[in-house]
């Protein structure tokens, strides 16, 4: 059980009839359609904002109210949308330019606009795929092992389990923040190799990959590197950026590296830094990917119930 899974507001939700829980959502909706007011959901990262109708085109000063929130903190929750895969790129499109899905999740969960993010198998059934060294299980920032990665995710809950299926994330801004002078001193200036199936690599050295082999597949670019320590791209805090699919720090002797990695991972996702959101349907979330890690929890019955959510990436800015 993770800290914030009992949070008031989900103690709050349960309680409430249906129906009084559709005018109070009217109510605000009127109150705060121009002005949705961001709640803080903990103290690592985090906050909800209700009264805002995500399948509406974004108004200028709701916008700039959702932008002055996601830069505070860095992830957002709109509850109780009603969201088709369209609606939602175009609620995405408001922050940059969506990335098209692709790589190597199966032809099923492919969809130009919004893409399916499941635990089902090609038969549609629950599949448990979280021992996997590069499933979203493990802690990690959205694609970056790619040259240029993506600014913020979205997911939108449309199947959730009855209680678990959590993603949690942790604020690596802070983490940063939190560590000792010398050990700033040491890494500010480290850059980070990443490789798509780096860690599966560590855990399986030599194993083959499954299905067929496309170009565009993740598990066929080069390695790239990026800053350990990068500036954000809109106030220039300095946050830790490493996770899963990093490989190891250029210019130190590998297993150094890793190890410094290791450290780093498990000082950033200590409890304090981190948000663990339980999910109900309709919960859309943005994230910011230049300062928190994320992971999705393997919390409920991952071979038996199903968790299904839509997932939109906007891109980003080369890391500094
Ligand atoms: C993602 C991701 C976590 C989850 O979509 O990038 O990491 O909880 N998802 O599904
Ligand atoms: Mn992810």
């Amino acid at each position: 059980m993770t800290d914030n899974a009992g949070s008031p507001r989900h103690l709050e939700a349960s309680g409430e009839p249906e129906h009084e829980r559709q005018i109070d959502r009217r109510r605000s909706a009127t109150a705060e359609a121009a002005a949705p007011t961001p709640r803080r959901l903990s103290p690592a990262c985090g906050a909800l904002l209700t009264g805002i109708d995500l399948s509406q085109p974004l108004a200028p000063a709701a916008k700039q109210r959702v932008l002055a929130a996601f830069r505070d903190y860095h992830v957002l929750v709109f509850p109780d949308q009603a969201l088709s895969r369209q609606q939602q790129y175009e609620f995405s499109a408001n922050f940059g330019e969506v990335e098209r899905s692709g790589g190597s999740a199966g032809a099923l969960k492919r969809h130009g606009v919004a893409h399916v993010i499941s635990n089902l198998d090609a038969e549609g059934k629950p599949a448990d795929r979280s021992a996997s060294p590069v499933s979203n299980y493990r802690w990690h920032t959205d694609k970056a092992y790619r040259p240029v990665p993506p600014r913020l995710t979205s997911l939108y809950a449309v199947e959730v389990p009855a209680g678990g299926g959590d993603t949690e994330f942790a604020n690596t801004a802070r983490a940063y923040d939190a560590l000792p002078p010398a050990t700033k001193r040491r890494i500010d200036r480290l850059r980070v190799v990443f490789r798509w199936g780096a860690s599966r690599e560590r855990s399986a050295p030599g194993s083959i990959l499954p299905g067929p082999i496309s170009p565009s597949m993740p598990e066929l670019q080069p390695a790239v590197d990026h800053p350990l320590v990068r500036a954000h791209p809109d106030t220039g805090a300095k946050a830790l950026y490493l996770g899963n699919h990093s490989s190891h720090i250029a210019g130190l002797p590998e297993a150094e590296g890793r190890a410094l990695l290791d450290a780093l991972v498990e000082h950033a996702t200590q409890r304090r830094f981190v948000y663990a959101h339980r999910w109900r349907i309709g919960d859309l979330i943005m994230w910011d990917n230049c300062c928190l890690l994320h992971r999705a929890v393997a919390n409920f019955d991952t071979a038996r119930e199903r968790r299904i959510l839509h997932r939109t990436v906007v891109k980003g800015t080369l890391p500094v």
